[in-house]
């Protein structure tokens, strides 16, 4: 099988790589040239976690190649996956659909043969029918199915995700299209994940609703996290009793510095738009984003607080700058929302992060030092934030931090930490939602 992956970003690559795997011939196509020119010659520009392993073997196996050509991947394709960017339009919050758009008018011009154009990128309701229209437009003679089939991977986990799905959402129109794309997925089918056939506006409305569902997770237990703070309840105890209850389960009831990333900020925000496009209402995601936006504010104040009232003149050593761990991704990590409030209050900021130094530099004011060693990082610092959890914070060496920083000021943003364990060690030490 033929497979034309268009957008060789996030889920671009993982996917491509990941239906190479499955055994399909797979050609990424993007824009960006760059990209290319470092896949072709060996490298990864993103960091995810195996996928090294997984392109070099693809590759090397003859079933994955990279290209900026749509010609003549596109005429040979049986399924082309659209899995360009989607974000946030300036001016109105609604997604952006420029880069689907016109990759859809690239797609019409090579076409030849029975062929299914796939969205795989997250698209408002009615985006497949759009993409339909496009095509035939500028290619009457086309012979074309158009789905929709979202993705769902986790960066970080995104391999194991696509591998290992909990469920796999085709949106279609004919019996072809869905046969040629079950075949794609016969190996997920294997493992019994089960693949679900719906028609492409719910298709299109369940990756939207699920990624509103699991922020509105989050921000609910971030606005119990400010109420435990006032009567003295423990939110650990609070999301561990509630998740153990089948019907609200565990995952995502995390209080922590409000979500990020590159879906659930553009995402949610999409959703509203698109209820009040069509008039109905979507309040409580509106919510959801406001609790957001709040929690983001929120840290800003508890660093102010554990510092005495003031950033002024203050040296802070933030480590982890990602929207979360395991991945280099920075698209509105909650970093980028912390560290410009304390620079313009006049603290000094020194940061850490694995794998996210290198895009932080161009999103975060240029006063921000980076330190390549966790521990040259609090050196002279008045406090530590901790703001994303990556496992080589878990295991700090509290003896060193205390040598080398100027005070004893913790701020746990992710809740790593014990609070007795951390004060028995002389932290003054602050997390979310505990005392
Ligand atoms: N990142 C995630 O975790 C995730 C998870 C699920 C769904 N999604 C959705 O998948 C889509 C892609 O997200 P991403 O994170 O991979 O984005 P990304 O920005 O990492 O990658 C998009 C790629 O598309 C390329 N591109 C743009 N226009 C093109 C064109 N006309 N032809 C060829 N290539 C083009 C860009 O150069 C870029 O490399 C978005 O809609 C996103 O919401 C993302």
């Amino acid at each position: 099988m033929n497979v034309v992956m268009i957008g060789s970003g996030y889920v671009g690559l993982v996917s491509g790589a990941c239906f190479a795997e499955f055994g399909a011939h797979v050609t990424c196509v993007d824009v960006d040239r760059k990209k290319i020119d470092q896949l072709n010659a060996g490298g990864i520009p993103i960091y995810e976690p195996g996928l090294d392993d997984l392109v070099k073997r693809n590759v090397a196996a003859g079933r994955l190649a990279f290209t900026t050509d749509y010609d003549p991947a596109i005429g040979e394709a049986d399924l082309i996956f659209i899995a360009v960017g989607t974000p946030t339009r300036r001016g109105d919050g609604y997604a952006d659909l420029v880069y689907v758009y016109e990759a859809a008018k690239q797609i019409a011009q090579h076409l030849s043969g029975y062929t299914v154009i796939v969205d795989k990128s997250t698209v408002p309701v009615g985006t497949a029918r759009q993409v339909k229209r496009i095509i035939s437009e500028a290619n009457p003679d086309a012979d074309f199915d158009v789905a929709s089939n979202p993705e769902f991977l986790r960066e970080g986990a995104a391999i194991s995700d696509f591998m290992r799905p909990d469920r796999v959402v085709l949106g279609v129109e004919s019996e072809r299209a869905e046969q040629l794309l079950r075949e794609l997925y016969r190996p997920i089918n294997l493992i019994e994940a089960p693949i679900m056939v719906t028609d492409l506006e719910s298709a299109e409305l369940i990756k939207y609703a699920s990624n509103a569902f699991l922020a509105t997770k989050i921000s609910f237990i971030n606005e119990i996290s400010v109420l435990c703070e006032q009567v003295g309840a423990d939110v650990h105890a609070v999301a561990k009793g509630m998740g153990l209850d089948g019907r609200i389960g565990r995952k995502f009831l995390h209080a922590g510095p409000g979500y990020g990333g590159s879906c659930f900020p553009k995402d949610t925000t999409a959703l509203i738009r698109i209820a009040q496009e069509h008039g109905a209402s979507c309040r409580i995601v509106e919510a959801a984003t406001e609790v957001n936006a709040a929690q983001k504010a929120r840290m800003v104040k508890k660093i102010r607080e554990a510092l005495g009232g003031s950033e002024a003149g203050k040296t802070i050593a933030v480590l982890g700058l990602t929207f979360k761990p395991e991945t280099d991704d920075m698209r509105d990590s909650p970093s980028l929302a912390i560290i410009p409030n304390l620079v313009d209050k006049g603290a000094t900021i020194q940061a850490h992060d694995p794998q996210g130094m290198e895009e932080a530099k161009k999103l975060l004011p240029s006063q921000v030092e980076y330190c390549d060693d966790i521990y040259d990082t609090v050196n002279g610092a008045d406090a530590v934030v901790l703001m994303t959890e990556w496992n080589a914070y878990r295991g700090l060496d509290f003896d060193r931090l205390k040598e080398r920083m100027n005070s004893n000021v913790f701020i746990d943003l992710r809740n790593v930490y014990e609070p007795e364990t951390m004060r028995s060690k002389g932290f003054a030490y602050t997390c979310i939602g505990r005392d």
